[in-house]
C-alpha cells in the first residue's frame, strides 16, 4: 500500500450465488477505484466471507458486508450481529429486521401507512410439526374450530391461499371457489396461511428493485416461463406511476432497514396494489433478471462503494414514529407519502450519494458497458446457467441470456 493509501474491505457473505458476485469483483478490479478522502486516498478490497467458529472479542476486518445469507444461515446472522454490534460493520440487509421478513408484517406496516393491501386473512395451520407437548392442550383449549368456506365467501373468489412468510410461490394456490380453497388448505400442512383476494383482472405487474435511494421498475408476466418473466418492456407505465412505485418502494424499505428488497405491485383500476413486498435478499441471478442484471450489478456496486467510502453509520434500530405522525396527519395519501418517501430519502441520503456517484464513479456506466463484452463476463453467466440447467440446455440458455445482456449494451449506447 502506497503512503496516504486507506483501504475499505467489503466482504461478500454468500451462500449459492455466482454470477453476479463474479461481475462485482470483476469490476472491482476493473475500477481499480482510488477516492480522495480526509483518511487518504481510499482504495478498495474484496473479500468472501468464510464460516468459521469466531470469538466475541475478535476484531471484524470488513467495513462493509453485503449479506445474502442470515436470512436462513444462523451462523452467520450470529457472527454479523456480533459484528454490528462490537466492531460497528456495516451490513445489508439489517439482520434484526429479519423478524419482518415476510409478507405479513409488511402488509400490517403498509396498511397502517395508509397502501391498499387487498383484502387478507390469517388462519392458522393445518398441521403441527414437532413434538411440543403442549400443543394438544393448547389447540383443545383455545384453538377455535372455523369455518372455511364463510371465511372464502367474506374475502370473495377468486383468491389466494399462500404462506404468510412464503417465497419463490412455495405453496401459493390461486382458488376459484370454496372447494379450491378446502384442497388449498387440506395441503397446507405446517405452514401458517394467508388467504388473500385476487387482484383480478390487473393490468400491469411491477416488480420494483430498491438498493438504498436506487430503484428500478421491470414489468413482470407471472405465466411466463422463469426465464421470460423479467421482460425487457419499455415505458410500459407513465412517469407518474413509475415515482409512485418508487416512493412505495423507499418507503417500505426505510420503514424496515431493508436496503436492497424487490417489491411486486399489481395495478387494478389505475389503483396499485402492494402483493408481495418482503424480498429483502432479492432475486440477483442473471438467470431471471438477464437484460436487468447490468443494473443490479451497477447498484451493488454503487451502494457498497458508497457506504464504505463514506463510512456511512449503519441504523441499528428501526424507527416508525416518524412514519406513524405523518400516517395520523389526516393529509391526502398522496401527500402522505411524499413525506414517507421524504424520510426514506433522509435515511438513504439520497442527495449525498447523487453526488458521491457523480463525482468517483462517473465512469461506471462506461466500465458496465465494456466489461458485458468480455469473455469474463460470459463466463459468469454460462457459471450461474450450468449451476441450474441440465447439460443439453446450458449453451442455448448462456447465448440466450448473454444476447439479452448484448441488447442492453446496444440501448444503453443509443441512450448516451
Ligand atoms: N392477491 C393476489 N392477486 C393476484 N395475484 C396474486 C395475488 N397474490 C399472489 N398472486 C400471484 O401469485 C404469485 C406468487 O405470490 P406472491 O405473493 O408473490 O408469493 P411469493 O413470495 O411466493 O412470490 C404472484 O407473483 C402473483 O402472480
Ligand atoms: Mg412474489
Amino acid at each position: 500500500m502506497a503512503e496516504n493509501e486507506t483501504v475499505r474491505t467489503i466482504g461478500l457473505s454468500l451462500g449459492a450465488d455466482i454470477c453476479w458476485p463474479a461481475c462485482y469483483e470483476h469490476m472491482m478490479r476493473r475500477l481499480d477505484l482510488r477516492i480522495p478522502s480526509p483518511d487518504g486516498t481510499l482504495r478498495f478490497n474484496v473479500e468472501r466471507v468464510f464460516i468459521e467458529p469466531f470469538d466475541l472479542e475478535q476484531s471484524c476486518r470488513y467495513d462493509v458486508v453485503i449479506d445474502r445469507l442470515t436470512h436462513w444461515y444462523h451462523t452467520s446472522r450470529e457472527w454479523i450481529k456480533k459484528a454490528i454490534i462490537l466492531n460497528d460493520l456495516y451490513v445489508f440487509n439489517n439482520p434484526w429486521s429479519l423478524q419482518s421478513m415476510e409478507k405479513h408484517t409488511s402488509y400490517c406496516a403498509m396498511m397502517r401507512l395508509g397502501m391498499p393491501i387487498p383484502k387478507t386473512w390469517l388462519v392458522p395451520p393445518k398441521a403441527y410439526a414437532g413434538a411440543n407437548p403442549d400443543v394438544q392442550p393448547t389447540l383443545s383449549r383455545y384453538a377455535k374450530l372455523f369455518d372455511l368456506g364463510k371465511l372464502g365467501e367474506q374475502v370473495g373468489f377468486p383468491l389466494f391461499v399462500k404462506p404468510y412468510d412464503g417465497g419463490g410461490w412455495r405453496s401459493v394456490v390461486r382458488c376459484k371457489d370454496e372447494q379450491a380453497l378446502r384442497d388449498a388448505y387440506e395441503k397446507s400442512g405446517t405452514d401458517v396461511m394467508h388467504v388473500q383476494a385476487g387482484v383480478n383482472p390487473f393490468d400491469r405487474f411491477v416488480r420494483t428493485i430498491g438498493f438504498g435511494p436506487q430503484t428500478h421498475h421491470v414489468r413482470y408476466d407471472p405465466d411466463a416461463p422463469l426465464h421470460d418473466r423479467y421482460t425487457m418492456e419499455e415505458g410500459f407505465i407513465p412517469t407518474a406511476e413509475e415515482e409512485h412505485l418508487r416512493k412505495v418502494t423507499l418507503t417500505i424499505n426505510a420503514f424496515f432497514g431493508w436496503e436492497f428488497n424487490s417489491c411486486e405491485s399489481l395495478r387494478k383500476d389505475g389503483v396499485w396494489y402492494p402483493i408481495d413486498f418482503a424480498n429483502p435478499c432479492p432475486d440477483s441471478q442473471v438467470t431471471s433478471l438477464h437484460y436487468h442484471f447490468p443494473w443490479l450489478v451497477k447498484s451493488y456496486l454503487q451502494w457498497s462503494i458508497f457506504c464504505a467510502a463514506t463510512k456511512r453509520k449503519m441504523r441499528k434500530t428501526l424507527d416508525w414514529e416518524p412514519f406513524y405522525e405523518i400516517a395520523d396527519s389526516g393529509s391526502s395519501f398522496d401527500e402522505r407519502l411524499d413525506g414517507y418517501a421524504k424520510i426514506a430519502e433522509r435515511r438513504f441520503e439520497s442527495d449525498r450519494f447523487e453526488e458521491f456517484c457523480g463525482k468517483h464513479l462517473a465512469h461506471l456506466d462506461e466500465a458496465l458497458y465494456e466489461f458485458f463484452a468480455t469473455q469474463d463476463a460470459k463466463t459468469a453467466v454460462r457459471q450461474k446457467v450450468t449451476a441450474l440447467y441440465p447439460a443439453h440446455e446450458i449453451e442455448p440458455f448462456t447465448e440466450l441470456f448473454w444476447g439479452r445482456i448484448q441488447k442492453w449494451r446496444a440501448d444503453s449506447a443509443a441512450t448516451k
